[in-house]
């Protein structure tokens, strides 16, 4: 806790924003690459890995679940699969500890649910204050034995459960419900559905096909079947299109220069941040790369525009729901008004983004209404000064891009967990022309 406060960046006006550049891989793949690639039978080889601290918290539980996991270097692992059942109770205790990762609690949740053995999950202090009842009930109902701490971690899961398929109408709009649902339906006697009220991201699905699970999908309901069997596969995780967004962001705020964005994940449940930026008036081409089966890529090209204020969809907002810190920064710096509505789950991420956001913007001269569910945000010129990032990685990179385009020198605290996500932001952001220095990291 005192090293992520200590942690802070400094960030200097900057006007070019050039280069080409790839980002690390995508954190939603990559835990979705280990956890099946465990339960898969046959090693899975997987390129493009995200070494980052969330991703590793999944990969350090799974080796102390028995499953043998090679990094033959940060970015290129092989999964020993054991197959469905081949997952052994904790080495080291009843404890897996997921660290920051809301992704990795929610989907081993899923997974351990049908295990013989028990385990407890547990986070730090900001996954300890997430909701986790959302996972918890659909499993419950499925026959499982879950329990939370008034909602929230740890999480405690008894083994030895026998599991039944539902039908379950998914409340809120969330990627990491369904996969979880889904993960305990592949152990579970008979179908499981989860229909889902907005599209979300689909990686779960596209990945248990990749390896020869079937999924059906009719509309808004994803289907499994209980007994199925996966088989390994080498899987190639494109860079994260969320990762790339800062980056965008960049270039698009800059007023000279050209970025390019190499072979990053394009999939359409994900990429609603590239059509918002195009409503703001972005100069943004993406080139898609041929299709080779499994995530969709391909490059950005990104130039300086002048950015305008929209209302924001609300059918892009589950599409670009990480994205939001970006966007709050976008039209910060755009001209007119922004109007962000039916985003009340940024309350329930890393930091309540909503009014993390707000609350900075304010600091460094922004005017903006906070709403339930989002925010009102009138364009104008941020200011130099010092921010807290509330410990979460998406704030402090928003910030620390935005404040590239401010009046003066910015101050961003508590930047340590930038590494969940995003190892190596700070050389690629000044690689490409951003001034942001990391201090206090001692
Ligand atoms: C994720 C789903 C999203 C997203 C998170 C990763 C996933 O959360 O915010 O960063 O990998 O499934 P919700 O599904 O809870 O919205």
């Amino acid at each position: 806790m005192t090293e992520q406060v200590t942690q802070r960046f400094q960030v200097q006006p900057s006007t070019r924003v050039e280069g080409a550049i790839q980002v690390p891989g995508d954190k939603s793949v990559s835990h979705r690459a280990l956890m099946l690639g465990a339960i898969a039978t046959g090693t899975s080889h997987v390129t493009g890995f995200l070494p980052g601290a969330d991703c590793l918290a999944t990969l350090t539980a799974l080796r102390n679940l028995g499953i043998e996991v090679r990094q033959q270097d940060p970015t290129t692992i092989d999964v020993a699969g054991q197959g469905m059942r081949g997952l052994t109770p904790a080495r080291h205790g009843l404890e897996l500890d997921m660290g920051n990762s809301g992704t990795a609690m929610r989907l081993f949740m899923g997974l351990l649910a049908a295990q013989s053995f028990s385990t407890e999950l547990i986070g730090d202090e900001s996954l300890s204050r997430r909701p986790m009842e959302r996972v918890a009930r659909p499993l419950r109902q499925m026959g499982a034995d879950i329990q939370t701490r008034n909602g929230t971690p740890p999480v405690r899961i008894a083994g030895g459960r026998n599991l039944q398929g539902i039908r379950f109408d998914m409340p809120v709009a969330s990627a990491q419900v369904k996969s979880a649902v889904l993960l305990a339906g592949l152990y579970a006697t008979g179908e499981t559905t989860v229909t889902e009220p907005a599209v979300t991201r689909d990686h779960t699905e596209r990945m248990l096909v990749r390896l020869g699970c079937p999924v059906h999908r009719s509309g808004p309901a994803v289907t499994v079947t209980g007994g199925a069997r996966l088989t390994a596969a080498r899987i190639d995780v494109p860079g994260d299109l969320s990762s790339a967004a800062f980056m965008v962001l960049a270039g698009c705020l800059a007023t000279a220069g050209e970025l390019i964005i190499e072979r990053v994940g394009l999939n359409p449940t994900r990429s609603g941040i590239l059509r918002i930026l195009a409503l703001m008036g972005a100069n943004l081409r993406v080139e898609m790369a041929p299709d080779d089966g499994g995530e969709p890529v391909g490059r950005l090209v990104v130039r300086p525009a002048r950015l305008r204020g929209v209302e924001i969809p609300p059918e892009l907002v589950p599409l670009a729901i990480d994205e939001f810190p970006v966007i709050f920064v976008a039209a910060a710096l755009a001209a007119g008004e922004t109007v962000i509505r039916g985003a009340e789950e940024l309350r329930h991420k890393e930091s309540d983004r909503i009014r993390v956001m707000a609350d900075g913007l304010r600091t460094l001269g922004i005017d903006v209404d906070e709403l339930p569910d989002g925010a009102r945000i009138r364009g104008g010129r941020l200011q130099g000064g010092s921010i807290d990032s509330g410990g979460d990685h998406r704030v402090a990179m928003s910030f620390a891009v935005g404040a590239s385009r401010a009046a003066g020198p910015v101050t961003i605290l508590n930047t340590a967990n930038v590494a969940t996500s995003y190892p190596g932001f700070v050389a690629q952001a000044r690689a490409i022309g951003l001034d942001i220095r990391v201090s206090g990291d001692e």
